[in-house]
């Protein structure tokens, strides 16, 4: 089969692999349909994710038919239309039975991390019952490869451990596909202000049709006064961080207000700042998390019922031959306006 190898920081190829089989009895072999690249496999390709090593098949995300499954698979058969979640979980340890399927002793954020993913032909998922979920009659699969990490991640991550709730203001920092997600579920709970943060103005844009109440490039002019006018001097209940670098981090701590949350989503590859000398006595909450996906099953019925419209998320589409031209694509959003690029296989 054809798959996407990581060879070191910098280094992939579409290569000629060997299809993968059964190994446990709870696995299942699922043909890949869609993928998708997530701002996580450009942190791998950075370096930033050392858990990551040359020869891993990349991807965590997308949707498929199951080929072939264990004999200790009992909730799919052959044939089966599943959603793979970004995280794979037992259901039995005593993390995933906390509901914490990110810390699953025998799972978690393994695919295309520790163990080969979906950008590939063909891909195994373990624990395949818990860990994959059953593509409704008549849905739209392309949305669905939104369900796979990013709608989790912004909701859970940003939406959930930020405490957004009805009237209080937030500050999304990082208007990527994450972000985004996050100023889409964030949405469920009518937050009176969603302020959208970047550096990039074409996805400002696409966060105001989203719905955001205001938008601020933080390339020019200061973020934190800006955001600070905007919300009486105060500050934001809830500030989430969705890049993954110190400068994003650094400004949640310049814009939290007191008794707010800043709900960290993003990936760190390099150690940041933290002012307690000033926010120590501001009553203030971090968060940080890994995604859990245990929202997925909801999120999944406000895809279905068009609550939300995940496929606003899809900018671009590829095919797996082409998936080096996706990288690149999506490597260079400021330039290509791309968010999410679907690639078929
Ligand atoms: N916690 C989790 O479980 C989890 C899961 C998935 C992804 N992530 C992480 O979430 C982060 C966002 O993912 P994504 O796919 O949206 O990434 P992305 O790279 O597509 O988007 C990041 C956005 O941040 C903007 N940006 C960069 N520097 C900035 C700055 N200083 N201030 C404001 N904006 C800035 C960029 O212009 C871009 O639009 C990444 O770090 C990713 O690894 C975390
Ligand atoms: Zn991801
Ligand atoms: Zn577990």
């Amino acid at each position: 089969m054809k798959a996407l190898v990581y060879g070191g920081p910098g280094e992939k190829a579409l290569e000629e692999h060997d299809k993968p089989t059964v190994r446990d009895p709870g696995d299942a072999v699922v043909r890949m349909t869609r993928t998708t690249i997530c701002g996580t496999d450009l942190h791998i390709l950075k370096g930033d994710v050392p858990t990551c090593t040359p020869g891993r098949i990349l991807g965590h995300e997308g949707v498929g038919v199951v080929d072939q499954v264990g004999p200790g698979v009992t909730a799919f058969r052959p044939g089966d239309r599943v959603l793979i979640s970004c995280i794979s979980a037992c259901g039995k340890c005593d993390y995933c039975r906390r509901g914490m399927y990110s810390h699953c002793t025998t799972g978690g954020w393994i695919l295309g991390n520790q163990i080969d993913g979906t950008q590939a032909e063909y891909v195994r998922i373990p624990h395949a019952d818990t860990s994959l979920y059953p593509i409704p009659e008549g849905a739209d699969e392309e949305a669905l490869v939104m369900l796979s990490d990013i709608l989790p991640t912004g909701f859970e991550c940003g939406v959930l451990n930020g405490k957004v709730q009805p009237g209080c203001s937030v500050a999304i920092v990082g208007s990527g596909p994450i972000g985004l997600a996050a100023l889409l579920t964030a949405q469920f709970y009518s937050p009176a202000e969603i302020i959208m943060v970047d550096l990039d103005d074409n996805r400002l844009q696409v966060a105001t049709r989203f719905g955001a109440t205001h938008t601020i490039n933080s390339a020019t002019g200061d973020p934190a006064a800006q955001i600070k006018a905007l919300t009486g001097g105060r500050g934001v209940d809830t500030a989430i961080e969705a890049v993954g670098v110190p400068a994003s981090f650094l400004l949640c701590q310049d814009i939290v207000g007191p008794g707010g949350v800043i709900a960290n989503i993003g990936v760190h590859g390099m150690k940041v700042d933290l002012h307690l000398e000033r926010l120590w006595s501001q009553n203030i909450s971090i968060t940080t998390r890994l995604v859990d996906t245990v929202t997925t099953p909801m999120l999944l019925k406000t895809v279905q019922s068009k609550a939300i419209d995940a496929k606003l998320l899809i900018t671009h589409r590829f095919k797996l031959d082409e998936i080096q031209d996706a990288y690149a694509t999506f490597g260079r959003a400021a330039e290509t306006h791309a968010l999410k690029v679907i690639i078929e296989i």
